[in-house]
């Protein structure tokens, strides 16, 4: 397969990966790199199976700036210029495609991690002699962008040369000459931000979060994705950007129901997510369902004719659980029971009262749920609150039929942080082993693999 440099922009670190992925998953491009990218670096060498793939793939990142054919590389601008020249000479009739009399270009110099003066940017494009040349420069619409990226780091880093005079701690690492395929979705991080949202919420996610959530899923116009703690809705909003028809419930009526909602007098709220989907147009583009479920109460999803096994109905579970202890997990209990003539059992509208609801029993609960509710190759991608003293692998939540893809860091505090887990279900949901049917669950979960493959 071809190879092509991706620019990812500098932030968010953890999710590169598992966006590059999951962006060319759900178009099935299928793709190949080295796994390797350290969290200071934004130039990656991906293999698509060609230049339209490639163009497809990374269209629907949020953190990938653009795609880019490499004409020529190297550890400095000479040996980036003498290789383009050689690619030149070796792709002629590529090159003069692209470059002919009745062509338009723009050259555009980048450096990461260094400023330039925009004559230094200009003396560096004329040193691009190696090329040729041909049509006429045109900055505003050219036909073709051309790329001069300069990658630079701290000299601190060992096994770097120092790059002139004035710039005694910067190194430059490499020189890239590209011409550019494509750019990803940055735009949605605008087009959704939450401070132009009528309808949210404290723990609404930002878009930027919200849309890599949306991409971990494989949201896309064909799948059902349900959020069973959609509180404001800003995770379904970004599924449902995708043209996935989504499902949300909350324990909270209040949430679902939006501001100013009131029972009596029939005044209904008039921001709500139903709002935020009329805005963004997303209401005739997805479909939408909001309900109340209690996590804790997942039995009510069951068939209620009992002559047929539930069958997996969602393609991805989204969420993003409560945590802490102000707006902690909850479920509907009371700690004293109700009295039997209690006005409560036939009052209409009654709302059941809550008490806490154990954090580790909330995530097996969910996984559980997802387990039977997933369809398998299905996936369930929620984010996970954490103590950053307290972390290590085990503490992360686990279910015998999911394997876990992603588990991608976003640092908060000094003391907190949260992490993004993307499982796949592997294999149809099976019982778990009990004392008297004590079964290997890996091998279980092997021969289930097999199938699907042979399937
Ligand atoms: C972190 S917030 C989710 C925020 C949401 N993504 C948004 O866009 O606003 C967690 C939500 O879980 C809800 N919740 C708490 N316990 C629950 C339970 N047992 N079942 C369902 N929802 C619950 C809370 O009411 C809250 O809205």
């Amino acid at each position: 397969m071809p190879r092509y440099l991706v620019r990812f922009f500098n932030d968010y670190a953890a999710f590169r990966l598992p966006d590059l992925e999951c962006s060319a998953h759900s178009f099935s491009i299928p793709l190949s790199h080295c796994g390797k990218l350290e969290d200071d670096e934004v130039f990656y060498f991906v293999d698509y199976p060609s230049e339209e793939d490639a163009k497809k793939a990374v269209s629907r990142s949020v953190l990938i700036q653009g795609i880019y054919e490499v004409w020529g590389s190297g550890s400095s601008a000479e040996e980036c210029i003498d290789q383009t020249g050689k690619y030149c000479t070796e792709n002629a009739q590529h090159v003069s495609s692209i470059l002919h009399d009745s062509s338009s270009y723009c050259i555009t110099v980048e450096n990461y991690g260094c400023r330039w003066t925009k004559k230094q940017k200009i003396d560096l494009m004329k040193s691009f002699n190696t090329i040729p040349w041909k049509g006429r420069v045109n900055l505003e619409t050219p036909d073709t962008d051309f790329f001069i990226f300069q990658d630079f780091r701290n000299s601190s880093i060992p096994g770097f040369k120092k790059e002139g005079n004035e710039q005694e701690t910067l190194v430059l690492k490499q020189v890239y000459f590209t011409r550019k395929l494509g750019e990803g979705s940055r735009h949605l991080i605008t087009d959704y931000d939450l401070k132009k949202r009528k309808y949210i919420g404290t723990t609404s996610m930002c878009a930027t979060l919200s849309f890599l959530s949306a991409n971990c899923a494989l949201a896309n116009r064909k799948s059902l994705i349900y959020d069973p703690f959609v509180g404001t809705g800003s995770l379904i909003v970004s599924i449902a950007h995708y043209g996935a028809h989504v499902i949300g419930s909350d324990l909270d009526i209040r949430v679902v129901r939006g501001k100013n909602f009131r029972q009596k007098g029939n005044i209904e709220s008039e921001t709500n997510i139903q709002s935020n989907f009329d805005d963004y147009g997303l209401t005739n583009k997805a479909g939408l369902e909001l309900l109340r479920v209690d996590l804790s109460q997942s039995h009510v999803w069951k068939p209620q004719n009992k002559s047929h096994a539930p069958k997996p109905i969602f393609d991805a579970i989204v969420c993003d659980p409560p945590y802490g202890n102000r707006e902690g997990p909850r479920k509907i209990g009371r700690n004293k029971p109700l009295a039997e003539d209690s006005l409560a059992r036939v009052k209409e509208n009654y709302i059941a009262g809550t008490v806490p609801y154990d954090v580790k029993e909330m995530y097996d609960d969910l996984l559980e749920f997802a387990a039977r509710s997933i369809v398998t190759k299905g996936r369930i991608v929620m984010w996970f609150f954490v103590n950053n003293d307290e972390y290590c692998e085990e503490i992360l939540p686990s279910h015998r039929c999911f394997k876990l893809l992603y588990n991608s860091i976003d640092p908060l505090t000094k003391k907190y942080h949260r992490r993004l887990l993307t499982f796949e279900k592997f294999c149809d949901y099976f019982e778990p082993p009990t004392a008297s049917n004590k079964h290997d669950l890996s091998d279980v979960a092997e021969s289930e693999n097999k199938r699907i493959k042979q399937e």
